[in-house]
């Protein structure tokens, strides 16, 4: 087995076909024992399901090589147990927990080769999917249904890497209230596609959504959390319903209390008060720690002190912890880690 040769310093956030992945379909009320194939193209009905009524959740996840040359994944379980949840809102039948750790090993390690050195930049992305594949024409869910998961090497999310990103406050809603916005449906990224495509037209990252009932609080962007650090030095982060439950978020709470040594306050967070934050960053599996330099709200400008021309201290502190843990330089709350090779 030899690493790929592949420009790892060079990889963006794309698709780069690798050897295996993982596959298990749902008939007669069951999942089948589940395969690695080399097939990476999927034959549907032109009724199904997924097709017709967007019936598909879906997860994401990355692994890394470590310091000392082990392949380790980060709190799939976490990844497991929310698309339980979004399965479940979808009507979609469950893949089981531990069968979903498990198919993320197996898929992980057929394509090591494919999987970023230690240094590189890169990561490989782990994307877990389940969609209703038998004809559906009457607006109910399907009866049958796939579970796959493939990989792809990738490199930072926003084109540039590291840098301060500039975002709009969006006219349209991400989520409703009492909607899906919580979960990770494809429904969700369907939503955000005119959002996201007219504010790349007028030059900017993002999207900042606010929350569909009141229009007055920060919800999320199309594809991360926010954290912010306030003027005073306290991690914030917004707190929503309609949110999706960002792993990455839920993981910086904890190092920011334990690791740092930091106050989290996790609360509505209005708009009208970012004004007063010193930093603002993204947070996500794509997304990392990619820090925001400034929010644009209708023509008013919020700039943040820090930021503008480089990450803030706070959130630098925050994004070389959880990489020092993810990567096996820092050590890890115990279960955070899981060993592929
Ligand atoms: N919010 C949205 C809408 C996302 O798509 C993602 C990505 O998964 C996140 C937040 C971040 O979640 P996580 O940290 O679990 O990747
Ligand atoms: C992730 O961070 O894993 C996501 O699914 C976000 C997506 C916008 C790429």
């Amino acid at each position: 087995m030899a690493k790929k040769n592949i420009d790892w310093a060079n990889l963006g956030f794309g698709y780069v076909q690798t050897e295996k992945r993982y596959v298990s379909n749902f008939k007669n009320g069951s999942w089948d024992e589940g395969t690695l194939t080399s097939d990476a193209t999927i034959t549907l009905n032109e009724c199904a399901g997924v097709l017709q009524y967007a019936q598909t959740v879906f997860e994401g996840l990355k692994a890394y090589t470590t310091e000392d040359g082990h392949i380790v994944t980060f709190r799939p379980d976490l990844n497991a147990s929310r698309l339980k949840s979004s399965a479940e809102r979808l009507e979609i039948p469950v893949f089981p927990e531990d069968r979903f750790v498990d198919a993320i090993v197996q898929t992980v390690a057929a394509n090591e080769d494919y999987v970023p050195p230690y240094g590189s930049g890169a990561t490989l992305y782990i994307r877990p999917y389940i969609f209703g594949t038998n004809p559906v024409i009457g607006v109910k869910p399907a009866d049958e249904y796939q579970f796959r998961v493939f990989t792809t090497p990738v490199g930072p999310y926003f084109k540039g890497g590291v840098r301060p990103l500039t975002i709009r406050v969006s006219d349209f809603d991400r989520a409703a209230p009492h909607g899906t916005g919580h979960i990770k449906a494809g429904l969700n990224y369907a939503m955000s596609l005119h959002a996201i495509v007219s504010a790349h037209n007028e030059g900017y990252d993002e999207n900042l959504y606010l929350d569909p009932a009141t229009r007055t609080k920060v919800e999320e962007t199309g594809g991360a959390n926010f954290i912010f650090v306030s003027k005073d030095g306290k991690v914030v982060t917004p707190k929503s319903d309609s949110i999706l439950p960002s792993i990455t978020r839920r993981s910086l709470i904890h190092v920011a209390k334990e690791y740092l040594g930091l106050e989290v306050e996790e609360r509505e967070v209005y708009l009208s008060e970012l004004k007063d934050m010193a930093e603002c960053g993204l947070c996500g599996t794509a997304a990392v720690i990619s820090p925001v330099g400034k929010i644009v709200d209708h023509g008013n400008e919020i700039c943040f002190p820090s930021g503008m021309n480089e990450m803030g201290p706070v959130t630098q502190k925050l994004l070389n912890t959880l990489t020092g843990i993810q990567m096996g330089r820092i050590e890890a709350p115990e279960g955070w880690i899981k060993v592929i090779k």
